[in-house]
């Protein structure tokens, strides 16, 4: 080979326009949805930040329609709410109940920003007192089929609110064909359900079970939750979900599974989301907060790298800062 003959990569990347104009990839503020922690409190000012998150805080609702105007003013134009009731029970009846904290919080953010869209998840760990995602028979195994008549009731009572999108991430057998079924019933047939497809039993979620006080008190979730070392098994709950009818399927977490990712875009043709959770944010925040990462510079190169693996929108607790940068 002599010289000149090989492939001269360098020649693309010499300007920065020039790698403007040979970018694969971009985020748009319109990809974002922040997530929010939502408490009932007596207190109408009331934020708490939550130690794992550097930047995140449980608050009431008042402080959570500030919080996401200022965030709306930066282009911010999807959140994802989580509940933190004040009182659980095993049947985690502060999912489903029409003046429960996700549902207040929905009513009001609609109410002032009707263009936002607000998603909610619909899963009872954060409602029951036991902290299981669903059910418990007389062995403390969540029951599957009994819990989906909850589910869907999570799901009406959202949209009743005002919710724009339902999200299941309990990981229930035929849930979203119950939610989509109780969702047409009750008037509902036009709103979208973007299901938590693919979630993996992960140890991402430890900040979260703090910042949305949902941590199983026995055991674990693997009994419901997919195992890290499975793909094709993703691949079968992401087929069953879309036969049910899914609008939106999820891959979570996201920077560990972007081969996931990856697959479902390339076997689906519904948008895909992918969810950057707590543990991912915590983890890059602990070392940029070290002063061992540039921080603008990680946090773009991770949510670009989620993007690149296939993903259309990103659930991630970084949407607000990163608007900023776009
Ligand atoms: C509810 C739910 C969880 C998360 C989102 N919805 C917790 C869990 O499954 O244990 C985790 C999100 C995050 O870690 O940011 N089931």
């Amino acid at each position: 080979m002599s010289i000149g003959d090989f492939h001269r990569g360098r020649r693309l990347r010499r300007t920065s326009a020039l790698r403007g104009m040979v970018r694969e990839t971009e985020l748009r503020p319109a990809d974002l949805i922040q997530g929010y922690f939502v408490v009932e409190s007596g207190d109408r000012n009331f934020e708490k930040p939550i130690p794992s998150m550097p930047g995140q805080s449980q608050f009431s609702v008042d402080r959570l329609v500030a919080r996401v105007g200022a965030a709306m003013d930066k282009g911010l134009t999807a959140a994802i709410l989580f509940g933190l009731p004040e009182k659980k029970d095993p049947a985690g009846t502060g999912a489903y109940a029409d003046d429960g904290i996700v549902q207040r919080a929905v009513m009001r953010l609609k109410e002032t920003y009707p263009d936002l869209v607000v998603v909610t998840d619909v899963c009872l760990c954060e409602y029951t007192s036991h902290g299981h995602c669903g059910l418990l028979d007389g062995h403390g195994e969540v029951q599957n089929d009994p819990t989906l008549d909850l589910l869907a009731k999570t799901a009406v009572s959202q949209a009743r609110a005002g919710a724009d999108i339902i999200a299941p991430s309990d990981m229930m057998d035929g849930r979203v064909a119950a939610i989509r079924g109780a969702l047409d019933g009750a008037g509902f047939s036009h709103i979208p359900i973007m299901s938590y497809a693919v979630k993996y039993a992960s140890a991402f979620y430890g900040p979260f079970r703090e910042a949305a006080d949902s941590a199983p008190a026995f055991g674990d979730r693997k009994g419901y939750q997919m195992d890290p070392a499975n793909v094709r098994e993703g691949l079968r709950e992401a087929a069953a979900d879309f036969a049910e009818g899914a609008d939106i399927l999820m891959v979570k977490p996201a920077m560990p599974y972007l081969d996931v990712i990856r697959l479902l875009r390339d076997t689906f043709d519904t948008p895909i989301a992918a969810y950057q959770v707590s543990g991912e944010y915590a983890m890059l925040m602990a070392a940029i907060n070290n002063g061992w990462l540039d921080r603008q510079r990680s946090i773009l190169e991770a949510l670009t790298g989620i993007k690149r693996a296939g993903a259309d929108m990103i659930i991630t607790y970084f949407a607000e800062e990163v608007l900023d940068w776009l």
